[in-house]
């Protein structure tokens, strides 16, 4: 368990002030997290002392830039325990990554009359790529269907997945249902067929302990600043054998060997990945987050997570107007919850908690056939991490009923 949640807090200097004259609870970190002071005084300690650009100076400050720079990258490695350090692809986001995937692997591997499997859940960014791929090489995008409560239909993804499979690409954990997928598995059902295994881990790296090698995933990516770094920083992890087969998406600045007028070559794995000056003090950032997260254990905030969620769903499903979707059973979730209250639009929900001072996002959640799926345009969500705690839970719970009883009687 989290030891004192009242110090870790403390660590957070934004969560203490007031929304509309209620003291603010944060329950939007699906969308984003909040940054510890830890990380805010990395950023600026490198600004400060030991801003260079990196790979270019053989002066001392750039020296001491690139080696920061370069040992973020061996804290990711250890991290998500990938074998080497060359796996570790820095980006832009969990959105870069997957785009990167599909326009490099995809456009390379990917030809007429193959299927990409997906599902249901994913988010936009692990939609949409797959989706044009499917489109420009007129390949097959086939859906795996869920269970009732949420979880993946895994008979069916035994169906879908076939030889003719090349790639499949699924979230560890959704980012509206809060369900956690069994990527394991499924990455042991695309090998059987020969098709990689791309995760979307933006949903599940800050929330639990990802292990790339025991999930023998091929490729996976996740952002920043949703696991307490800054934005504008993600990494893509790719076994090497595959990211030494891909194309560079993008051109110029280090990336290069040797650059002749009419060809080029690219440098080694990752830096042919990573074109242009890098968002250096971003990664200072991020391992500045990993190192917060480490010192906590992602075992122990898998587990205080679970005991909010574990607090706060009966008193949701208590609410005989409100609607949660995904399993209510809090093994199978991490801190993310979508509700809808009848009769009142989710955005309306969202501005009444607002008032009490509660902060949760409202809407399709870049997740539309999700949304159809669950046959509603919208919902809401409440999405917790390590600086929430029970009191957090009440004012959301209190905040649902106020809103409730607003909209009903005009009055609370
Ligand atoms: N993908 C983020 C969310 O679910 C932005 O809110």
């Amino acid at each position: 368990m989290v030891k004192d949640i009242s110090k870790l807090r403390k660590d957070f200097p934004i969560l203490d002030q007031k929304m509309n004259g209620e003291p603010l609870v944060y329950l939007d970190s699906a969308a984003t997290t909040q940054k510890p002071k830890q990380v805010i005084d990395a950023i600026n300690n490198y600004y400060l002392h030991d801003n260079a650009n990196v790979h270019r100076g053989v002066y001392e400050l750039s020296e001491r830039a690139t080696n920061q720079f370069e040992q973020v990258r061996e804290k990711v490695r250890k991290f998500i325990n990938a074998k080497s350090e060359r796996e570790i692809v820095y980006t832009r986001g969990t959105t870069d990554g997957l785009n990167m995937i599909a326009s490099t692997y995809g456009e390379a591997f990917i030809h007429e009359g193959d299927e990409i499997v997906i599902s249901y859940m994913e988010h936009h960014s692990n939609l949409i790529p797959w989706q044009q791929l499917a489109l420009r090489k007129h390949a097959k995008l086939k859906y795996i269907d869920m269970l009732d409560d949420g979880e993946l239909d895994i008979e069916d993804a035994k169906q879908k997945i076939t030889s003719k499979t090349k790639i499949v690409s699924i979230a560890q954990v959704s980012n509206v249902l809060g369900v956690i997928n069994p990527i394991k598995e499924l990455a042991e059902l695309a090998h059987k067929c020969g098709a990689v295994m791309v995760v979307d881990a933006a949903q599940s790296i800050p929330h639990m302990s990802v292990d790339v090698q025991d999930l023998d995933c091929d490729f996976m990516a996740f952002s920043g600043h949703k696991m307490l770094g800054p934005t504008g920083i993600g990494i893509l992890y790719g076994k090497l054998n595959l990211l030494d087969k891909m194309e560079p998406m993008e051109y110029g600045g280090e990336m290069i060997n040797l650059v002749d007028l009419y060809d080029s070559e690219w440098t080694d794995v990752p830096w042919k990945f990573e074109a242009g000056t890098q968002d250096i003090a971003q990664v200072i950032g991020l391992g500045a987050a990993i190192d917060y997260l480490n010192e906590i254990g992602m075992d122990n905030i898998t587990q205080y997570e679970r005991s909010l969620v574990d607090y706060a769903l009966p008193k949701l499903l208590s609410i005989k107007e409100l609607t949660v979707y995904g399993p209510h059973d809090p093994e199978k979730h991490t801190g993310v919850i979508s509700f809808n209250l009848d009769n009142l639009h989710p955005h309306d929900l969202a501005t009444g908690l607002d008032m009490e001072g509660v902060a949760v996002r409202a809407g399709h959640h870049c997740v539309q056939p999700l949304m159809k799926y669950l046959k509603t345009p919208a919902t809401a969500r409440a999405s917790f991490y390590l600086y929430n705690n029970k009191d957090d839970v009440d004012r959301l719970v209190d905040g649902i009923i106020e809103t409730r009883e607003f909209f009903k009687n005009g009055t609370i």
